[in-house]
Parts: C-alpha cells; structure tokens; sequence
C-alpha cells in the first residue's frame, strides 16, 4: 500500500494492526490515537536495547534525527525546520520565550477556541508586558477570518490560532489569516494538535511561521513528544526578525556535545527551539507509529475518516440529535461534536455499549480516523439510539 491508493479500495485501513479492535469501537484519537501492535513492540525494542548495551545516546539521537525527518515528511517540508519537543506546550512555550514585548509590539491576538494551555502559555507572558486579546468565535464555534484580521493592529506582535478546535471540531481558515497577518508584518502560530496526521497539511503551502502538535492523537505515537515546525523562509520575508529562544537547553545549542557553559549559542535552524534530554522512549514509539501512519498516508487517512464522519453525521441527524460541528468540508476536522443533555453520563453509557468516545462542554466528541470502519460508526450510532434521551433536541 502507498499513499496513492485510494483509501475506498483500501476500506479501513491496516485495522488488524490495533488490537483494541478486538474488544471496542475506539472513536477517540482526538483525545489519544490507537494503540498499534508496532508502537508496542518500539517500546520493547528500547528496553531491550538498554538490557543488552546499556548508555546508548547516539543511537537516541539517530531516532531522533528519524522522527523529526519523519515529521518533516508528513508536512512536506525539510527536517531544519523541525524542532522535536516533550509537549505541544513546551515547543509554545519556547516560542514565546522569543518575544521583548516591553520594548516591540505588546498584543498577542488569539481566539476563544484555543485548548487551554495555549491561553494559558500567553497569559503568563503578561508578566514580560504581553497584553493579550481573545477574538471572540461565533456560538456555532465558527470564527470568520475576517473578525482576526480586522483585530490586527500596528501593536500585534503574533496571531496564535487553532487549526481546529478541540471542543467541536470546527476548523479555522488558516491561509486567510496567514494573509491578513503577513500583510501587516505579523507572525502566525498555529496549533494543529487535533489536525495533525488526519489532515493533510503542507507547513510550505499553508505560510504560517509556527506549527505545533504532537504525536498522540493522530500521529498514532505516546505522551512526551510534540514539535514545532519553524518557516524561516517566511519569518524573514515578512517578519524581518530574528526569532531566539530565551526558553532552551543544550540540545538546542548549535553543537550539542559541546559543552560549552560560558555562551549561548543556538542552533541556526528550529533546533533552537528544542530544550533539554528528549523524551526517548517515546521517541522510539513515534517513530513506530508515523512510518505506519506515512505508509497509510494522511490523504487516505483524510478521506477514510470524512466518509465516517459524514455517516456519523446523517445518523445523528436521523435520531433528532443536534451536531454542534460545523458541517461544509472545509470548516470540520475529523471530530463530530454532538450535543448532550449530560455527556459525562452518555459517555459512560457509550463505554458499557464497548463504544471508546470522549466528552467536552456539553458535548461528546466522536473521532474517527485511518482504522476505524463502518461497522464502528454503527455500533456508536446505536448506542446513541439506545441512550437517546442523553442526546440535546434538534
Ligand atoms: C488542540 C490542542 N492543543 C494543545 C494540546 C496540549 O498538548 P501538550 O499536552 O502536548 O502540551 C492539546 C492536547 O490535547 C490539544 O488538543
């Protein structure tokens, strides 16, 4: 199989890989990807390992240097602008270590979708003298790119935005804000946690300076690692500022044995972005699970994934339930949010039915990807016929 076969001729792809297929419907990568037979045995690869040769680090380094060309790959782009991290909220955060808000431009612009740790990474840089403003999504969770451009001023120093939102699953017009924000001289970070490896992305093509994620979700790999992709190339034709991390460690250090207290000196590329001793064992595992998800590829993936999101979406429908994603392609990521008049209750009520869904204001969130099938999806839409009196009236 490669990434040019259509995913219909491939059905649900590679399923007999996931053993939790055995026992349930798992309908939750936006919360944590399946568990593939060959991550585990990663996991067993590096214990091993340590077993029989002990202290092994530049072997750990090769793996590393494999996960971030693998990252590279999956968003067509070069590994220099990969920076491997320990969390989506470490790679932000040493973004935002970037910043002297008390002497350039004060505003960070974000959203009202942001997963928490975004708002909360920013809001701590109010100590430095950032002023943050939160753009105001619609109640649907649609936010119009005109509403952030519109909020973009001389006094912005970066927009962060959600690809798509963790609550809902509504998914944001990345390339008009990119526009609205490069024509005024200001960067875009992007949090693609809930798009990455179930939404083709091209870092190049999308022309934003920042993207961070990480490989939990649909990247099919373990907590512990995230990343940042770092477009240089767009940071010094629109931005014309050098971007260094105050937040680091020596493995961002331009060379990282070299021991060096007496200076700072970063790598050049968005190695700099990267801090102290990398998560390996989950390192090991990320690189299992992307050559598996880049065997599958993230087109096949993407068109797997929106047929049971659309068949989910008509089920829900036909029992009077009410989707609170956002419906035209192009405005949902894989996730289909539907409202509940308890959703704690209806997610428990999903598990007795061995249904795996997860829940978020007011709404349970339903999230199929590569692995899942259509007998999945029928066996949650008939849990949901049975707990119907959970589910919020149209
Ligand atoms: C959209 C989004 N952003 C950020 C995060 C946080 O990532 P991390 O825990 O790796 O910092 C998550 C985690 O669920 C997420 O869904």
């Amino acid at each position: 199989m490669n990434s040019d076969q259509p995913a219909r001729q491939i059905g649900a792809i590679r399923r007999d890989h996931f053993k939790i297929f055995e026992s349930r419907a798992y309908l939750n990568s936006c919360s944590q990807g399946a568990l593939a037979n060959e991550v585990r045995a990663a996991y067993d690869r590096y214990l091993d390992q340590l077993e029989e040769f002990g202290s092994l680090w530049e072997t750990w380094v090769g793996v590393q240097e494999d996960v971030r060309g693998q990252i590279a790959s999956l968003f067509s782009t070069q590994s220099d602008q990969v920076a491997v991290t320990t969390s989506a909220s470490a790679a932000i955060n040493a973004i935002a270590s970037c910043f002297d808000f008390r002497n350039g431009p004060s505003k960070v612009l974000t959203t009202s979708l942001e997963f928490p740790t975004v708002g909360q990474i920013w809001h701590a840089q109010e100590i430095n003298g950032a002023e943050i403003v939160h753009v105001p999504a619609d109640p649907d969770h649609r936010l119009p790119a005109e509403r952030i451009a519109a909020a973009i001023d001389n006094n912005t120093a970066i927009v962060s935005v959600t690809h798509v939102c963790y609550r809902n699953g509504a998914m944001n017009d990345i390339r008009a804000i990119v526009k609205a924000a490069h024509d005024r001289g200001v960067p875009v970070l992007v949090d693609a946690y809930q798009s990455t490896g179930a939404v083709p992305i091209d870092f190049e093509d999308l022309g934003a300076d920042f993207l961070i994620g990480g490989v939990l979700k649909y990247m099919l790999g373990s907590p512990g690692l995230g990343f940042a992709l770092v477009n240089d190339k767009a940071l010094s034709e629109f931005i014309r500022t050098e971007f260094i991390p105050t937040t680091t460690g020596w493995f961002a250090a331009r060379d990282i044995f070299s021991m060096d207290i007496y200076k700072y000196d970063p790598a050049k590329d968005a190695r700099r972005f990267e801090a102290g001793t990398p998560n390996v064992p989950s390192m090991y595992a990320a690189r299992a699970g992307l050559k598996f998800l880049l065997e599958v590829g993230v087109n096949n993936a993407w068109e797997v994934s929106s047929q049971l999101h659309d068949q989910l979406r008509s089920g829900v429908n036909e029992l009077g339930g009410v989707c609170a994603t956002p419906e035209h392609p192009g405005e949902h990521g894989p996730m289909l949010a539907v409202a509940s008049v308890d959703e704690h209750a209806l997610v428990n009520a999903m598990a007795q039915d061995n249904v795996v869904v997860s829940s978020r204001d007011g709404n349970i969130r339903i999230s199929p990807h590569f692995y899942n099938n259509t007998q999945d999806v029928e066996m949650a839409l008939a849990s949901l016929a049975k707990n119907r009196h959970l589910l919020a009236d149209r």
